[in-house]
């Protein structure tokens, strides 16, 4: 396989909402002690992390920003910009590390860096279109990025750079439903984590589980095998399948 096994970490609602709204997180609850403290996430994520051992974590860009927040103006890069219209990465940093936190970033819209916990080694997955300005500020922040695709990230090709650049063979996706969905679609998803919440949510605009295109006429869905089917502290569950690949 010349990419990384990919796994799903996700907390839906019974009714499959990842969200509480389009700019209104579940995450931004839990931030209330009381919430935090009644999820079960942290357990979970850890018996995966001792299964597994990802080596990377994933998330997309609107984890970081949401989606129409003005971006953060950057400083004009007046050089020779093909310079760095290539991949960057500095390995002697990279050793020091505990795992990546793999960030798609297709068009160049996180501009603020917090610490990234755990000594994470923090890399931008970006597409060839970004400005220059961008990636200069990414090289001035030594913040490594790798460049797959023009519009959007090609997931293929930044798996396949991933897996040979970095040694990446596990990783752990925890990132909203568009990214789920967009790897889902290419058949790129190997197992799958839910934790499901005990509450519905509801809502026409509130993002869901695995948002992507629509099954084609000859298209069928994703057949599952269920591993682990565990009833949790207050109500929650968790269900793990493995994705069953038709190749
Ligand atoms: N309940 C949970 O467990 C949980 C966990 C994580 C997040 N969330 C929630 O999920 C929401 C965010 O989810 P979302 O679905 O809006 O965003 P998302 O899954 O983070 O998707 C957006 C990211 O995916 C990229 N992307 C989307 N489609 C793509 C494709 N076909 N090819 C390549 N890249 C693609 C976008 O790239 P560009 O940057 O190029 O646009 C962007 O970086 C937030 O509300 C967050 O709170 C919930």
């Amino acid at each position: 396989m010349d990419r990384p096994k990919i796994i799903i970490l996700v907390s839906p609602s019974v009714d499959g909402r990842i969200a509480l709204g389009p700019n209104r997180t579940l995450i931004d609850e839990l931030e209330d002690s009381r919430q935090f403290e009644e999820h079960p996430w942290t357990e979970i994520e850890e018996k995966i992390r001792m299964l597994h051992h990802p080596k990377a974590d994933m998330l997309g860009s609107y984890s970081y920003i949401k989606k129409d927040e003005p971006l953060k103006p950057l400083p004009h890069y007046e050089g020779d910009a093909s310079r760095l219209y290539k991949d960057f990465f500095n390995e002697q940093n990279i050793k020091k590390k505990n795992r990546w936190n793999i960030i798609v970033d297709g068009r160049g819209r996180i501009r603020t860096f917090k610490k990234d916990p755990n000594n994470q080694q923090r890399l931008h997955l970006v597409t060839s279109q970004v400005p220059a300005d961008y990636l200069y500020f990414l090289q001035q922040n030594k913040v490594p990025y790798l460049i797959a695709g023009k519009e959007r990230v090609d997931l293929k090709v930044a798996f396949k750079k991933l897996k040979e650049h970095c040694g990446i063979t596990e990783l752990l996706h925890t990132s909203g439903g568009k990214l789920a969905g967009a790897l889902l679609r290419d058949g790129m998803v190997d197992e799958i984590n839910l934790i499901i919440n005990p509450r519905i949510i509801g809502g026409f605009k509130t993002p869901t589980l695995f948002e992507s295109l629509d099954l084609e006429d000859d298209q069928h869905p994703t057949d599952l095998v269920l591993i682990t089917n565990k009833t949790l502290k207050n109500d929650f569950i968790w269900l793990q399948y493995r994705v069953k690949h038709n190749n």
